[in-house]
């Protein structure tokens, strides 16, 4: 079977059982997402699938066939921090940091998703993006942080999208 994983193309043979997300721990070695709940709950284990958010413990890997998946591994780089990033460590989006690679994962989808106009109630802008923090926290509502570093996520994203 073939998947494309952050840019890179692989030739894989998983268990018809198997997740996407264990796929990417236990096969690739792509630790960045994180299993919390392996039950579609808190969003640790959160990818891009041709860049829509999705949960990769409710998915079967055998279903992403040929799909173009970006994990937090794929996101910006040591030398060169994704803007999102940066701004989570301006902010100090995070405490313990566990949820933080699902939580980038989602925030740079959930900003990109409103960049194309989707839903279509939201206006596209393909300069900077307007989010009051209600809209912030709605849409990133997927994703639990049990240290309650809300205010710092919220601050990352709407400096981001700015
Ligand atoms: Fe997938 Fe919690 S580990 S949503």
């Amino acid at each position: 079977m073939h998947f494309t994983i952050n840019g890179r193309s692989y030739d894989l043979d998983p268990d018809i059982r198997t997740s996407l997300l264990d796929l990417l721990r236990e096969h690739l070695d792509l630790t960045g997402s994180k299993k919390g709940c392996d039950h579609g709950q808190c969003g640790a284990c959160t990818v891009l699938v041709n860049g829509r958010r999705i949960n990769s413990c409710l998915t079967l890997a055998v279903m992403h066939q040929d799909d173009d998946i970006t994990t937090i591994e794929g996101i910006g780089s040591a030398e060169a921090l994704h803007p999102v990033q940066a701004a989570f460590i301006r902010h100090d989006g995070y405490q313990c940091g566990y949820c933080t690679p699902g939580q980038i994962v989602s925030a740079v989808g959930m900003l990109d998703e409103v960049r194309k106009g989707w839903p279509s109630h939201v206006t596209a802008d393909p300069g900077s993006v307007r989010l009051d923090d209600a809209e912030i926290s709605e849409r990133m509502s997927g994703n639990i942080c049990r240290c309650s570093a809300y205010p710092g996520i919220v601050d990352a994203i709407r400096d981001a999208a700015g």
